[in-house]
């Protein structure tokens, strides 16, 4: 399937080392501002049912706020246990002021 870009939020809503959850097309996204870029990632731990963008960001990964496992923020990859398997990563981008995702 061919993916196409969503508009997900203002990108001034995201504040530089936060992150913003949002809902697309009825998937749970978590948005990430680093070094000006955004990021998404979905929105649920692999570990556990928590939402990232309920987490910590910090050192470019956010901390899972149940049991503080670490997600790379950039690539969805597993950086601290208990977590091991990666978080699924989108594109996404600003235009004209706006986050878009591409799902
Ligand atoms: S639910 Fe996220 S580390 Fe356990």
């Amino acid at each position: 399937m061919t993916e196409t870009w969503h508009d997900a939020a203002a990108s001034a809503d995201i504040a530089e080392d936060d992150v913003l959850g949002v809902t697309l097309l009825g998937l749970r996204i978590a948005l990430f501002r680093l070094d000006g870029e955004v990021f998404a990632l979905h929105d649920q731990c692999p570990h556990g049912r928590a939402l990232l963008s309920k987490g910590f960001v910090e050192n470019g990964c956010v901390e899972c706020p149940l049991h503080q496992g670490l997600v790379d923020i950039r690539s969805g990859a597993p950086r601290g246990a208990p977590i091991i398997d990666p978080v699924r990563a989108y594109a996404a981008r600003i235009v004209d002021g706006r986050v878009q995702v591409a799902l």
